[in-house]
């Protein structure tokens, strides 16, 4: 008898759905689905595959509050953040059924008259995708619309808390008329499903996001099979504040950064870094203006930031809280939360605490919810030094409007995504990424296309 998996609202705890998930017997034949339907999918002429990929597009925006719905059901959002999902996840469908029509090969002069050299580009083959809790729609798109746009066939395995939308969507493919071995969800415990995606010879690539400790276990295991990877971990992103930044804008965009899905995003702000001449008046804009987030169910209009997911995460942020605390932090504003462990929700109420130190492990470490700590800095000398001590390198931001501290700040931070006086810098045509241990590869725009396609060079002799 096959296993279910419970997924319920991280708002109330109440049980949504059960959903089966795969035994070992049908993800083996998914994965042989998806390898034989690469065959006719790669050989589907571009302009078709990019059509296919306008339909799914057309059928997901038709059916935007409902997926939008049960996103808020699954991952605890507030609405208007899932009905933005759609449309962040709509956006990579349409920018990659468009490239899908501009996978261009090249000629290279030749050494000498007799030859020819053809650069052809073709698709990697079956693609795993392990997708996160925290964007349900966007991750997952973001890797199946580059996959199919290269002609890769694709297999996805969603979180277990949010499975629900990610099976919408596949069913929408097929609805709009994708094959189902091109497209296909199986539904399982991470590393069961992991091990079968690393060890199947019929997988050709695998693209992860998630934490960087899994992400290290997959490279590992993808290694027998010398599996093409992209990996989007962990983040640690610095706000810098610089002297002369425009204040009402920097707390403007780094509430926006920070308390989008309640502070569980990769790229959120983590740990803020203010100039100390303006460190107090700073600290206190942005404390007043997170004290007016409103916390609550996401189904409710009014709510700004829903809760976290689950009891892990709960309890990892009261440590981080507790451990900064103890070490001498000040509560700026929050620090409350409302949980139940019986019933399985917990909210976290929008937290600033100042006077943060380099040894608090909340500076240290992903914090992957609502919680933001604040250190002042003399120069910006030091809060390069402090932003780069980390072995994450995915988002930072800064806020300056003199153009000589923006460019140099931007040439010293070791980051993949730079927002320089915004806090919102991603977009399906530009490349999201991270330096260090916060990833391999790039996803969104031209790059993102790379890794689902292979180069071939051809030479052609005796002419
Ligand atoms: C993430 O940080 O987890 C993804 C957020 C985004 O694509 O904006």
């Amino acid at each position: 008898m096959s296993e279910m998996i419970e997924v319920k609202n991280p708002a109330t705890g109440e049980l949504i759905q059960k959903v089966k998930a795969h035994t070992e017997e049908e993800i083996t034949r998914a994965i042989r689905k998806g390898h034989e339907s690469f065959s006719a999918w790669s050989k589907t002429n571009a302009h078709e595959r990019s059509r296919l990929l306008r339909v799914w597009s057309d059928r997901i925006q038709k059916n935007k509050e409902n997926i939008a719905r049960i996103m808020t059901l699954e991952s605890g959002k507030p609405l208007t953040e899932s009905l933005a999902e759609v449309d962040y996840a709509v956006s990579y469908i349409d920018w990659y059924a468009e490239e899908a029509k501009r996978l261009y090969g090249r000629t290279i002069p030749a050494h000498t008259g007799s030859k020819r050299i053809i650069v052809t580009r073709q698709p990697v083959g079956l693609v795993a995708a392990i997708t996160p809790w925290n964007f349900p729609a966007a991750m997952m798109t973001r890797k199946a619309a580059p996959a199919l746009a290269a002609g890769c066939t694709f297999i996805v395995k969603p979180a277990e808390e949010t499975p629900l939308t990610t099976m919408e969507l596949v069913k929408l493919a097929h609805e709009a008329g994708i094959p189902e071995g091109v497209i296909q969800y199986v539904n399982g415990l991470g590393p069961f499903v992991g091990k079968l995606f690393t060890d199947s010879p019929l997988i050709q690539k695998i693209s992860f996001t998630g934490s960087t400790e899994v992400g290290k276990l997959l490279m590992k295991n993808s290694a027998a099979t010398v599996k093409r990877i992209s990996m989007e971990l962990g983040g640690h992103a610095p706000v810098i504040v610089a002297e002369d930044a425009d204040l009402d804008l920097a707390v403007r965009q780094t509430i926006l950064s920070k308390f989008r899905n309640a502070g569980q995003t990769c790229i959120c702000a983590n740990r803020l870094l203010v100039h100390e001449s303006i460190a107090e008046a700073f600290s206190q804009k942005l404390a007043d203006s997170v004290r007016k987030l409103k916390v609550g169910n996401g189904l409710n209009p009014e709510t700004d930031v829903g809760p976290v997911i689950n009891k892990k995460s709960f309890d990892k942020i009261m440590e981080q809280i507790e451990d900064a605390l103890q070490k001498g932090a000040r509560v700026l504003c929050g620090n409350t939360y409302q949980a139940d462990r019986e019933k399985g929700y917990f909210f976290v109420a929008p937290t600033i605490l100042g006077q943060a130190g380099l040894d608090m492990k909340i500076m240290q470490e992903e914090t992957f919810g609502p919680v933001l700590p604040i250190l002042s800095f003399k120069s910006l000398e030091e809060a390069v030094e402090i932003a780069n001590s980390t072995p994450y390198g995915l988002a930072a931001y800064f806020f300056t409007n003199d153009y000589r501290t923006g460019i140099y700040l931007n040439e010293h931070l070791d980051f993949g995504i730079i927002g320089w006086n915004d806090g919102a810098p991603s977009a399906a045509h530009a490349p999201f990424g991270g330096m260090k241990e916060s990833g391999i590869g790039r996803e969104g725009g031209l790059e993102g296309m790379e890794p689902y396609l292979e180069t071939k060079y051809l030479s052609i002799g005796n002419l």
